[in-house]
């Protein structure tokens, strides 16, 4: 796999005093008040689960297991955690741009608090995620059923901005079927785990096939990830592999020396918009010409002028197709007939703006439709 200069114009924009692609060493609430308001498209945030383990968990065979029992998972009890919460939520909405989102990702240890610590903040909830690992550590003392599924909150900063859903990308990486909110993947194994010493590197490590699917349905390339408890880096490395930015915060050194030289490992495949962000021409909505008169937008009578200066024109019939002359048809076999080739209606037919008498394209008013649509979809939601 190559680098090239492509990728590199992609990932750093030119105007930015971001951090952009770096590990910010230490507290996260302290770190993320340093960053420009309103700066970054999309959190993912992997917080501390206050699991409240205090005693060893072993195997039937004596080998213990690589739980959580680090101080960074230590709260003295729910006030503080919830207290912690708020104000790393808080800094975070400070940070996003006012189209931008969140995900959390909890356990049933803490992700009730945060739902509820999310929506006080007036943060709007889009979808609840619940990932059900392939392979989850047993129960092993049997007193109670094997946790296998993990939840993730998705909310955006502002209710009814227009955020970034890749509904097509998703829907094609699950083989052309909308993609569900109950995600079957398996926990961070094999060569992906890192490791010291044979034992797990960190108790908590994410795969990356999670953060691959968050990445690519909430995000462009080119877009700003921030993640405040950056772990190994998993947001990082996915991040480089789909030519996203990233900013990564995490307090334990130790941590971020194993991120960043995972990170450094990677070499992207080359950067093409086709490669990278494949749905989007698709992920307009068609709207057929027609559509424009139903609308009010144009009017049975109505002239369209082909060409922004051209002498021909047509009038528009009740049924949304065209006539000129004696033929009669759609804008686009009206469009044909002038030309005498294949051409896209859309791009050769002019209404005059009935304010200043100017020619419009009448791609112009499919425009103001789609947005109407878009804004309506999204308080239906
Ligand atoms: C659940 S783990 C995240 C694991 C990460 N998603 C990964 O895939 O490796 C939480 C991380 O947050 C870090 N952390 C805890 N409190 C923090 C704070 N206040 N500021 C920054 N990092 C913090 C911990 O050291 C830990 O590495």
């Amino acid at each position: 796999m190559r680098r090239n200069s492509l990728s590199l114009s992609i990932m750093v924009p030119m105007s930015t005093n971001l951090p952009l692609n770096q590990i910010l060493v230490g507290d996260c609430v302290e770190l993320l008040a340093t960053l420009p308001a309103a700066s970054i498209n999309l959190i993912f945030a992997d917080p501390p689960y206050n699991l409240q383990l205090r005693n060893e968990l072993r195997r039937p065979n004596n080998t213990r297991v690589r739980g959580v029992q680090e101080a960074w998972d230590r709260f003295d009890d729910f006030a503080a955690y919830d207290e912690f919460t708020r104000s790393w939520l808080a800094a975070c909405c400070r940070v996003l741009k006012p189209n931008g989102t969140i995900w959390v990702i909890g356990s049933y240890h803490n992700i009730h608090r945060v739902g509820a610590i999310l929506q006080d903040l007036n943060y709007w909830l889009l979808n609840s995620v619940v990932w059900i690992k392939t392979n989850p550590t047993p129960n092993f003392r049997g007193v109670r059923f094997t946790n296998a599924h993990e939840t993730l909150l998705w909310a955006q900063k502002e209710k009814g901005a227009p955020y970034t859903f890749n509904h097509h990308a998703m829907k094609a990486l699950n083989d052309g079927k909308q993609m569900r909110s109950d995600w079957l993947l398996p926990v961070s194994f094999g060569a992906e785990r890192l490791r010291t010493n044979g034992e797990a590197a960190h108790p908590t490590q994410k795969p990356e096939a999670l953060l691959y699917r968050v990445l690519l349905a909430s995000s462009h390339p080119g877009d700003v990830v921030l993640d405040p408890f950056f772990g190994t880096g998993t947001t990082g490395a996915v991040a480089k592999r789909l030519h996203r930015n990233w900013i990564g915060i995490e307090r334990e050194k130790s941590y971020t020396k194993l991120a960043r030289r995972r990170i450094d490992e990677i070499e992207p495949v080359s950067y093409e918009p086709e490669l990278f962000d494949p749905a989007e021409p698709r992920q307009q909505e068609r709207i057929p010409f027609g559509h424009l008169l139903e609308a009010g937008l144009l009017e049975p009578g109505q002239r369209l002028y082909f060409g922004e200066n051209g002498k021909a024109s047509a009038r528009v019939l009740a049924d949304g197709s065209l006539k000129l002359n004696g033929f009669r048809g759609s804008i686009h076999q009206v469009a044909k007939e002038l030309l005498g080739a294949p051409a896209n209606g859309w791009q050769h037919w002019y209404y005059v703006d009935p304010d200043g008498g100017r020619r419009r394209s009448i791609d112009s008013l499919r425009q103001i439709l789609r947005e109407g649509m878009k804004a309506d979809a999204r308080t239906k939601d």
